[in-house]
């Protein structure tokens, strides 16, 4: 059977690490025997340039048509003072709640190679595995209501609201118990239940959900403290479970520990387990069009496409392997390296990436 992808490069560094994944989905093809279709569509600041909508129908079809998306990265200066309902962000977040897709896996590993690439010390980091699990359809970047009003007295006063159902939380708990059941059995619930009446119903929903799961120790932590030891500690975590807004915060704070936000890929899931696959990071305009960014991140976010969507675990192992070969031939973009190593730039580390594939296929 041949799986259809849809393929969103976006904004900023968008197109030219989208377009390092691409490389490695033709040689999966061509090498590997792997059958997909790959087909383009706009998302983001391009597609309201083109078509007045960061999300426009066409995209929307094609991605509901497709068994897996691929993207990039949406956003940069040019569309800033736009209002905020047809920002390049709201095209990532309507494709997040058409299809969806609330599962947000974020994993956190470090790369032996890179354990000085980090800026924490290497013994702090060394070994480093933490999956973040993401609620991504639900939370404060969905309820309303939200706006900025203007007072009695003329001034403006903004608000949003932070709201989950018991069923938003369930779910997305029985998740995170489920990939913990398949690694170290541990998961920690990220809320701010000291304050927060919303993040409260949070964590006795996740007590709730432990019960089905006796073999897996819950904990509990407060935000700002999962903060904190996430640079003090963060091999203390197995599964962490958090909300929207969180899990987008601590996702980029664990990215530093694996050397780089250009290292950690995500996958986006529907009860189905249909999938999303993107990079964690941004458009990161400060280095767009220049070579400069770390491919890396997409193409584990094709890694995880491979194994989540298309079942095609084997490939997905391969491919997670080339990238460790690469990095263990010295092989850095500017964001991970380090004295001594040989830096390289955006479309090299695809090519490497890509050789090291041709050369396991022989
Ligand atoms: P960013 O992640 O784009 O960049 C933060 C820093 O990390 C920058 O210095 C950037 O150069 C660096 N960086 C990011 N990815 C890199 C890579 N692959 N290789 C090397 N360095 C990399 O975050 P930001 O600057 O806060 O946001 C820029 C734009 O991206 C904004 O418009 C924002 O809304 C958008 N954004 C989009 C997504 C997404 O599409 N999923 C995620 C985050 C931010
Ligand atoms: C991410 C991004 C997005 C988010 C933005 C661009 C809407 O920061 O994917 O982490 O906040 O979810
Ligand atoms: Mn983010």
């Amino acid at each position: 059977m041949t799986n259809k992808i849809a393929v969103l490069p976006g904004d900023g560094i968008g197109p030219e690490i989208v377009s390092e994944a691409v490389k490695v989905l033709d040689c999966l093809q061509s090498e590997f025997g792997l059958a997909v279709e790959m087909e383009s569509g706009l998302i983001g600041g391009g597609a309201y340039d083109e078509t007045g909508s960061p999300f426009p129908d066409a995209t929307r079809d094609l991605a509901r048509a497709a068994d897996a998306v691929l993207l990039g990265a949406v956003g940069g200066v040019k569309w800033e003072s736009l209002d905020i309902s047809i920002r390049p962000e709201k095209g990532l977040l309507a494709i997040r709640s058409d299809l969806g897709l609330f599962a947000n896996l974020r994993p956190a590993l470090l790369y032996p190679q890179l354990a000085s690439a980090s800026t924490l010390k290497p013994e702090v980091v060394a070994g480093l595995d933490i999956m973040i699990v993401r609620e991504l359809t639900g939370g404060i970047y969905f309820g309303q209501p939200r706006g900025v009003r203007t007072l009695d007295n003329g001034e403006r006063q903004g608000y949003n609201t932070l709201i989950y159902k018991e069923s938003e939380i369930s779910r997305i708990g029985r998740v995170a118990f489920d990939i913990a059941r398949k690694r170290g059995k541990k998961v920690c619930s990220v809320d701010k239940a000291n304050v927060l009446e919303c993040t409260e119903l949070w964590r006795e929903v996740m007590i709730d959900v432990a019960e089905s799961y006796t073999d897996i120790e819950l904990s509990h932590m407060y935000v700002d403290n999962a903060a904190m030891q996430l640079v003090r500690a963060p091999k203390q975590f197995d599964v962490v479970v958090t909300s929207n807004l969180f899990g987008d915060i601590l996702s980029d704070c664990a990215a530093m520990l694996t050397g780089s936000i250009g290292m950690l890929p995500s996958a986006s899931l529907n009860e189905d387990g249909k999938g999303m696959y993107e990079p964690i990071h941004g458009s990161a305009p400060d280095i767009a069009g220049r070579g400069l960014a770390n491919p890396l991140a997409t193409l584990l976010s094709v890694a995880m496409l491979l194994r989540y969507t298309l079942n095609e675990v084997p490939l997905a192992d391969q491919l997670e392997q080339a990238v460790n070969q690469v990095l263990d031939k010295g092989l850095r973009t500017p964001d991970i390296y380090t004295d001594g190593m040989n830096k390289v730039g955006t479309a090299q580390m695809g090519d490497a990436v890509v050789d090291v594939l041709r050369e396991a296929a022989k």
